[in-house]
């Protein structure tokens, strides 16, 4: 049995961290662990051009604790009016390495979000030719759409069309809940992944419902039933290079989860590698540890890999019930359950 991890150093796909005070309380739970992280740009307001995004990275960079080494990559919030010429200078400026759609209140900061995916079209063309990457929040908004049905009818109604329609856009399918969004990925072309978050990996959506209910299981996509999560699963550790790692950490105060209406998102960042780690070993699959975490990424967004390595132990710890993140109460996901794994840090 290992005991010891080492692998390439992780890069987290989808992260929400936030701005202000919170961003500089939560970025350390992700720098300690990855070199690099996809940061979404639904703080509000969005991010939804270069020169917004150019302070926004800076404010996130003099967050970064002294001797952490830490890159954000940045991503344009694409809305009705974006203009594809800024979108094009800022990827050729190296501000912005991918734009993200949000279908327009599908969820938390997504008000400013696309109506109607032809309206973006004139910036698909753009970003189709000159190879920067599509990140989808996939979820149809139609509230006369069953919740558990959002993704797989989002595939049938919009994705099917989109990676017809721009056969050379790269795409990410981003944190993928069912075996319909698994397959439809699996079989797609080679310019369409997915990235699969720590808690669809671990919960279905029993976890949400528990003895009573569980808002900080709540996230969107919502987790699903267990075939899906058990789908999710074996194409995470298949080894196919079209799955990789994407926390969608998302923290929110506990007031504002355990209210009447409560915020989606799931703050996954603190254990991230370790809980990713939990499901590889429970697979089996830790041979496929590493390209899941460390290398599908970069060679789908064409970035070089890390070099730097990190180590795990074996080694069962407590996650916190609760943690103090800028003066405020935040809930981890595994609060208060054991990990088997535990990051060591030189
Ligand atoms: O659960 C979620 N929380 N899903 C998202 O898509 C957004 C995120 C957030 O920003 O809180
Ligand atoms: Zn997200």
């Amino acid at each position: 049995m290992t005991d010891i991890i080492t692998i390439r150093r992780p890069d987290d796909w989808h992260l929400h961290l936030r701005d202000g005070d919170m961003m500089r309380s939560v970025l350390p739970f992700t720098a300690r662990q990855f070199a690099r992280a996809i940061v979404m740009p639904n703080v509000s307001p969005p991010v939804t051009d270069v020169q917004k995004t150019i302070a926004y990275r800076e404010r996130i960079l003099d967050a970064v604790p002294e001797g952490m080494d830490f890159t954000p990559l940045m991503t344009c919030y694409l809305t009705d009016t974006t203009d594809p010429d800024d979108v094009a200078r800022g990827h050729a400026e190296g501000v912005f390495t991918a734009a993200k759609l949000y279908p327009a209140h599908a969820t938390t900061g997504s008000a400013h979000g696309v109506t109607d995916i032809s309206a973006i079209y004139p910036v698909l063309e753009k970003m189709q030719a000159i190879a920067m990457p599509l990140l989808i929040h996939g979820e149809v908004t139609d509230s006369h759409v069953d919740i558990f049905d959002r993704e797989s009818v989002f595939i049938e109604r919009t994705l099917s069309k989109l990676v017809c329609d721009f056969p050379a856009l790269k795409i990410v399918f981003e944190h993928i809940t069912t075996r319909n969004a698994a397959d439809f990925v699996m079989t797609g072309p080679d310019t369409l992944a997915a990235t699969i978050t720590p808690q669809h990996l671990h919960i279905n959506r029993n976890a949400i419902f528990a003895g009573g209910i569980r808002p900080h299981m709540y996230c969107l996509p919502i987790a699903k039933r267990e075939e899906h999560r058990l789908r999710l699963r074996e194409v995470a550790v298949s080894g196919s290079p079209k799955f990789f790692l994407g926390t969608d950490s998302a923290p929110h105060t506990v007031g504002a989860k355990e209210s009447a209406c409560g915020c989606a998102g799931i703050f996954g960042a603190p254990y991230a590698i370790e809980s990713y780690a939990a499901v590889f070993e429970e697979e089996n699959a830790l041979d496929r540890f590493q390209a899941f975490a460390s290398e599908n990424g970069p060679r789908f967004y064409g970035l070089p890999l890390n070099e730097a390595t990190i180590t795990l132990r074996r080694q069962s710890h407590r996650v916190e019930e609760i943690l103090e993140v800028a003066g405020e109460k935040i809930v981890p996901f595994h609060a208060g359950e054991a990990i088997g794994w535990r990051l060591i840090l030189e």
